[in-house]
């Protein structure tokens, strides 16, 4: 049996023994080991069924445990570290030794972040080494933002899930790298491109190698449920293509009813982006859950987490 609880203090007698568990936090939960053990970083890649290509993120309590994990930090990068952390950005920075190339897929960066939820920064500060931990779902599958998520994936293979409630921003971190000192977007995320840009500058965009996948989490499937999913301008019209099929809607905001299909969801009951990619995964789980022939989601306005919402929709939508 998997125990989701708030119990502190059994969270770090778990993860001190080497074994994982489940964190909360403000982009979606993770799935934590002592980022400083090989044997425990090896277990998380064995549950997630992981390719070990894919590195992980080193999660840590503050801006001064930098130094242990990562070395010759530019002042740009400590201008972004100091602007959005505890926060949903995640740095691609120059390891030390100490992380393993287990952690970093054998990369010479390792990808950092402070997680902006009370109850993991807690468990961080008490902790003698920070957590490698990435989305805690199966490889491929919607990132967890609540803790009967991860439960439902992992039941019975996990120990603990600490319970941190639901996820406040609901879409994982935004990730930057670095090229001749100037900021490359690595994946699109929770920490909006504008805010970064007002800091960083433009945006360079990663090159592409023909050999390597820099950050995995730009694999053209991903984030996808179960269930067939295509994205849309026009609904109605999506829908009499799929005519006779069992089919969920999964709209921004509750426009128009569409009585023909057999259920209907929307992102946000106002008018909010931020609102929209905070239920974004909880509600294609649900959708999921129900054996649909078909989730037919609407493509969001193309502005700040719009563009984030629209970029995991396309991956989900990929066969
Ligand atoms: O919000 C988040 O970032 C969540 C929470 C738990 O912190 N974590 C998360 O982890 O989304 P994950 O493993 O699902 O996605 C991390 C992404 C992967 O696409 C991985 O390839 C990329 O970060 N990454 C990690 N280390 C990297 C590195 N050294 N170079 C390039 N990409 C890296
Ligand atoms: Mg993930």
């Amino acid at each position: 049996m998997t125990e989701i609880s708030t119990n502190l203090e059994k969270a770090k007698v778990i993860l001190k023994s080497d074994e994982l568990v489940a964190i909360p936090t403000e982009t979606v939960y993770g799935l934590a080991a002592n980022a400083f053990s090989e044997n425990a970083v090896k277990k998380i890649f064995a549950l997630k069924n992981r390719p070990a290509f894919n590195p992980l993120i080193v999660h840590i309590a503050s801006i001064s445990d930098l130094d242990k994990i990562a070395k010759n930090v530019t002042p740009l990068a400590m201008k972004l570290a100091e602007a959005f952390w505890p926060g949903p950005l995640t740095l691609l920075l120059e390891k030390k030794s100490i992380i393993s190339d287990c952690v970093t897929a054998g990369n010479t960066t390792v990808a950092v972040r402070i997680p902006n939820h009370p109850l993991t920064l807690k468990l961080l500060s008490e902790l003698p080494f920070p957590l490698a931990a990435p989305s805690a779902n199966p490889f491929m599958s919607i990132s967890p933002t609540n803790p009967q998520h991860v439960k439902n994936y992992f039941d019975g293979k996990l120990k603990f899930i600490l319970d941190g409630g639901s996820c406040i921003d609901g879409i994982e971190s935004t990730i930057i790298g670095f090229k001749d000192n100037q900021a490359v977007l690595y994946r699109e995320g929770s920490c909006e491109i504008a805010e970064l840009e007002k800091i960083a500058g433009i945006l360079l965009k990663p090159e592409k190698t023909a050999t390597t996948i820099e950050a995995p989490g730009m694999l053209k499937k991903h984030y996808a449920p179960k269930t067939k999913l295509v994205v849309t301008t026009n609904i109605s019209e999506s829908i009499q293509e799929h005519f006779g099929k069992k089919i969920g809607v999964l709209s921004f905001i509750a426009l128009e009813t569409f009585p023909e299909v057999y259920i209907q969801k929307h992102l946000s009951s106002g008018n909010s982006l931020k609102e929209a990619a905070t239920n974004l995964y909880s509600t294609l789980i649900e959708l999921d859950s129900l054996h649909l022939d078909l989730i037919i989601a609407e493509y969001m306005p193309d502005s700040g987490l719009g563009n984030t919402i629209n970029d995991r929709l396309e991956r989900a939508s990929s066969s």
